[in-house]
């Protein structure tokens, strides 16, 4: 037995400021198929990700929900479950770039990076919020184009004209955060020397190159060509020339949320400098987990480690990562493998309230098979880094005349046959179906090298082809008249004999896109899981399998009307057309009394409200739920935060009733624990129709009283 080869596997790191699209979806997707394949092949695994968690960004969106930046990573990450159950993605570890392996891992690669004598600092001018008292992220500064005068536009780019441009550059620049004009002020910043001959002479050398393993180019020629252009002097079109390699500015000044940096007060790495040491953050995590040694997994030169990211986010892992890892004394990537963009339905472009076309949720919560999408995703896919497009109809072809026309089919014509005829004994093939077989698993080899290139459409298109072979056999021999016909029974027993065992075959080659189907075909060929090795060992005469069970419903053309259509808040200019919708949303769905009987409703004295400093949206509110004393003799109150700053001042709300949650767990909030919640009534869309009403109970009503 050889050794089995040994691969580290990752996606790119969703950041944790919203739920996961359709694009990210896509991508684990074809990670998860091309690590099911290794592991057919017996390679052994890991294949982590984790949460991007850090950046100016996140801790905007943290404080303007009110949050702490822990609270609010920790709660998207509480929902990546779903998603990633859902569309059977078997990551071995989730973690996040907050965590203290990374804290730690970051701190090493700069300490080892700056003892290579490629750190230096500078100072830079930049614009600073005087209110917010921070330093603005070029996306966070906005102001007229200098170019086209487009009004509004980003401080890195405009997105009329597409001028590119530094902040400075705007005319009448503004906060975004906070309306006022930046000042420039200087800060000093650390950089990361990319432009020191020994980076870009190594650089240079490591995208061109070959992976020493397998001697293949480390990079795909599309994106070999592109990442060449920074090494040189470049002439844009507009006449503007660029630098080759400059240094990378890494360090951010507080406030950020991200890791300190050693010996700099006050100084964090910028978020893309922690980001990938993730990826390694989330093995270790993994490996610790598991009682093993992160540091004797990692010195171990025969482990592979492989990069999935798509192709916005080249220039950091074929240029910064590698030589991040390089010159701290590491492991750089064996590959990088980049895909393009999905677009939905034709690119069409989506409307904001219709996100970008495919809520991978709401697919699900139709009841649609994640292994339709699998399959149509790796219909698609072909392991260039080029756009691919999700078209309805094409979907609803390939997967209804494909998957379950073509190959799900094959089972079904011959099962039933074996079951009742032969007591689900297996017969012996004879010549001609022996030439078939022999056809389809002459393709091992090919499926094989084409999962390994990550073209699944070659896949797919060559087990429709062998498919279709099998069909025709299917056609010519007519099991369904040999079963009618006197003294056929040794060759209809020989054909259907053949049909399964074809369709072994088709289900092990499709497996790593359909594992939960080709888990259901184990357990009704009463077999053991399939690996690749398993292609040359035909079930033999006399094996004997279970009863067929459907295996796949057809998608109906109603799933994907619903799939597409608007949600229930819709466009201005659509809602003349659409039905009413109370409040501006859809009714959530039925719910049992049990359901509502989970949450406790209760009475509650506001004993006391106050504003909340560094908060325009919440109050903070004291209530009196009728809990009684505590054994001081002091009466038990509850603290809540509500964002209802906007529409109550705090001296209303003192001595007035309300109803609040009072069995919500706890929640850890930027300005303290909140305690519950208070209810009151908004319209979805609050722009639309502005107004919060907090809910008030009739006169009598007592604190502690339960609503039901
Ligand atoms: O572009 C993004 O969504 C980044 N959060 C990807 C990071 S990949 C890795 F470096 F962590
Ligand atoms: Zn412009």
């Amino acid at each position: 037995m050889s050794v089995p080869r040994r691969l580290f596997v990752t996606t790119a790191l969703p950041y944790a400021n919203g739920n996961f699209h359709i694009g990210h979806i896509m991508e684990y997707i074809q990670a998860d198929i091309w690590v099911r394949y290794q592991r057919m092949q017996g390679a052994e695994v890991n294949f982590v990700g984790a949460d991007d968690a850090h950046g100016a960004p996140i801790m905007i969106a943290a404080e303007k929900a009110g949050k702490t930046p822990q609270q609010f990573v920790a709660d998207i990450a509480a929902g990546r479950k779903p998603y990633l159950d859902g569309f059977h993605i078997a990551f071995d570890n989730w973690h996040s770039t907050d965590g203290p392996e990374n804290h730690a891992l970051a701190r090493q690669i700069y300490l080892d990076l700056k003892k290579a004598g490629l750190i230096a600092t500078r100072v830079v001018e930049q614009f600073f919020d005087p209110e917010k008292n921070m330093f603005l992220p070029d996306r966070f500064i906005k102001g007229e184009c200098p170019n086209c005068h487009a009004k509004d536009q980003y401080g890195d780019n405009c997105e009329v004209c597409g001028a590119v441009y530094a902040p400075t550059d705007l005319i009448k620049p503004y906060s975004a955060l906070s309306g006022v004009t930046p000042v420039l002020k200087s800060s000093e910043h650390f950089f990361f020397q990319l432009s020191d001959p020994r980076c870009v002479k190594f650089l240079e050398d490591w995208v061109q190159g070959n992976d020493d393993m397998d001697g293949k180019p480390r990079l795909q020629p599309e994106v070999v060509n592109k990442v060449k252009e920074w090494f040189s002097v470049r002439t844009h079109p507009d006449g503007s020339t660029s630098e080759g390699l400059g240094d990378w500015d890494i360090s951010r000044d507080a406030p950020y949320f991200g890791i300190e940096i050693p010996d700099a007060p006050g100084k964090y790495f910028y978020v893309w400098l922690d980001a990938p040491i993730g990826y390694l953050a989330s093995l270790k995590n993994l490996l610790e987990k598991r009682g093993q040694s992160y540091d004797d997994y990692m010195a171990d030169p025969a482990l592979e480690q492989y990069h999935f990211i798509g192709k916005d986010i080249v220039t950091f892992h074929t240029l910064f990562w590698p030589a991040m890892l390089h010159f701290s004394g590491r492991k750089t990537p064996n590959k990088v493998f980049v895909h393009g963009f999905l677009t939905v339905n034709n690119g069409e472009k989506m409307s904001k309230s219709r996100g970008t076309g495919l809520d991978p949720l709401k697919y699900l919560s139709l009841g649609m098979n994640p292994e339709w999408l699998r399959y149509y995703l790796a219909a698609k896919l072909n392991g260039r880094n080029e756009d691919i497009d999700f078209n309805a109809d094409d979907f609803m072809a390939r997967v209804n005349s494909d998957l379950i026309g073509k190959y799900i089919n094959i089972a079904s014509r011959a099962a039933g046959f074996i079951s009742k005829r032969f007591g689900g004994k297996l017969g012996t093939p004879g010549d001609d179906g022996s030439t078939l077989l022999q056809l389809l698993r002459n393709e091992t080899p090919v499926i094989a090298q084409a999962y390994d290139a990550r073209d699944t459409a070659r896949v797919t298109r060559t087990a429709m082809y062998l498919a279709d072979r099998v069909n025709e056999y299917v056609d010519a021999n007519k099991p369904w008249e040999l079963a009618k016909k006197e003294g056929a029974e040794a060759r209809l027993h020989d054909v259907c004999t053949v049909c399964i065992e074809a369709f072994r075959l088709l289900t092990l080659y499709l497996k790593p896109v359909l594992p939960a189907l080709a888990a259901s075909v184990e357990s009704f060929l009463n077999i053991a899981p399939l690996s690749f090795a398993d292609a040359a060992r035909p079930l033999g005469t006399g094996h004997v399998i279970g009863n067929y069970k459907h295996l796949m419903q057809r998608v109906d053309v109603k799933q994907l009307d619903a799939l597409f259509e608007a949600p229930a808040l819709a466009e201005p200019e659509q809602s003349a057309t659409e039905s009413v919708v109370p409040g501006g949303e859809a009714l959530a769905p039925m719910i049992g009394i049990d359901d509502f009987a989970r949450i406790d409703l209760r009475i509650a004295k506001i004993v006391h409200c106050e504003a909340v400093e560094g908060s325009t949206k919440l109050l903070r509110l004291t209530l009196d739920v009728g809990e009684g004393v505590d054994p001081q003799g002091s009466p038990i109150l509850r603290n809540v935060f509500s964002g209802i700053a906007g529409a109550y001042k705090p001296q209303d709300l003192i001595g007035q009733l309300t109803v609040m949650v009072a069995n919500l767990a706890p929640r850890k909030m930027k300005f303290g624990v909140s305690e519950g919640m208070v209810l009151a009534a908004s319209h979805f869309d609050e722009k639309k129709q502005p107004g919060i009403y907090v809910l008030h109970p009739w006169a009598g009503a007592q604190p502690g009283l339960r609503v039901r």
